[in-house]
Parts: C-alpha cells; structure tokens; sequence
C-alpha cells in the first residue's frame, strides 16, 4: 500500500539509507518546505518500507509542469521487490491526473538503472554531489 505520510515519517528511511544513519535533524531536505510538497510512503503490512518526496519545480529547459523527486529510499530488506517502482507509478499517477507534464530528480549514478527501468531517460553530463559521489539528472514525461 503506498499513501501520503509526513515529512517526519520519512527521517528513518532517509537516515538509514541515505544519510548513513545521520540525526533526523540532516534529513531535512533544504526543499522540504517547498510549496505543493508531498511524501510518500509504501508500506509491506505495518512497516514503512520506501519513502519518496516529491514538489513542484520546473527542470532547466524543459518547460513548466515539472516535479522533482527527492529522498527516494527503500529499506535494504526490501530492496528489488518493486517497492520503489509501485511508489514512483503510484506518484506518476496521481501527478499526471494533477496536470503534471514530468518528473526528474538528480540520481545517485547506483540508482540510475533502477530509474531508468522506470522510464526516466538521462538528460545530463555525470555531476559530483560532495560526501555522496556522482550523480547524473534523470527525467520522464507523463503520458496519458
Ligand atoms: C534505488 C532504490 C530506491 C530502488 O528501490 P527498490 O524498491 O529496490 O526498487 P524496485 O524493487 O521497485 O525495482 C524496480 C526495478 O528496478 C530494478 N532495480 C532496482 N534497483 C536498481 C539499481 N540500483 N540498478 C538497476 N536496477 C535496479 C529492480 O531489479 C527492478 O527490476 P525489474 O522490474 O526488472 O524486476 C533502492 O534500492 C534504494 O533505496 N537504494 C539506495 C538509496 C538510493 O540510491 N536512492 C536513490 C537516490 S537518487
């Protein structure tokens, strides 16, 4: 089951699979107050088991109507199980009903296959992200 959880929700999945197990206080995103922001959470029973958070904000170049995603993690245990995949196309969804046009986030270059199974197509040079490593844009459009 995936639904819309509150940012804190999101700070365990964040620290321990993102941050390296950081205090919740760094898992606030500097974008977390952004206007239009949701978080998600998808759940195996009772247990949170991959957030994602996705807000309002245009890629260079590609028009309005953009979402960026951000905090995309799921538990280790869970990992490959399609988790994260039913969280994006359960956002897509919802976003595309919303008048949304795409979706983009900077990947972690580890996660770019994952994203890129999805339908996210690279549309940037590689870029170092400091203390995380090599990033590269990713994006796909919304189709209805
Ligand atoms: C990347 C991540 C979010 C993927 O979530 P997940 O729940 O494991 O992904 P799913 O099980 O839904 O995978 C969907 C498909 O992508 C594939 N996949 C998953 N992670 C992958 C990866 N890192 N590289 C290539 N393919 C991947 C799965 O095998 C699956 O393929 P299938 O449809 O052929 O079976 C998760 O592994 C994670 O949290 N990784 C560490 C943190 C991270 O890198 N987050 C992203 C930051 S940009």
């Amino acid at each position: 089951m995936i639904k819309v959880i509150t940012q804190e929700e999101t700070f365990p999945l964040r620290s321990a699979v993102l941050r390296k197990g950081a205090s919740y206080d760094k898992c606030i995103l500097p974008t977390d107050g952004a206007a239009g922001i949701f978080h998600l959470g998808g759940y195996a029973g009772e247990q949170l088991v991959v957030v994602g958070t996705f807000f309002p904000e245009d890629y260079p170049g590609k028009g309005p109507g953009g979402i960026r995603l951000r905090g995309m993690a799921t538990a280790p245990a869970f990992a490959g199980k399609g988790y994260g995949a039913a969280l994006i196309n359960f956002a897509a969804a919802q976003l595309l009903a919303d008048d949304a046009v795409y979706i983009w986030c900077n990947a972690r270059a580890a996660a770019v296959g994952f994203y890129h199974k999805l339908g996210m197509e690279v549309v940037s040079a590689e870029f170092d992200v400091p203390g995380i490593g090599p990033h590269f844009d990713m994006l796909m459009l919304l189709k209805k």
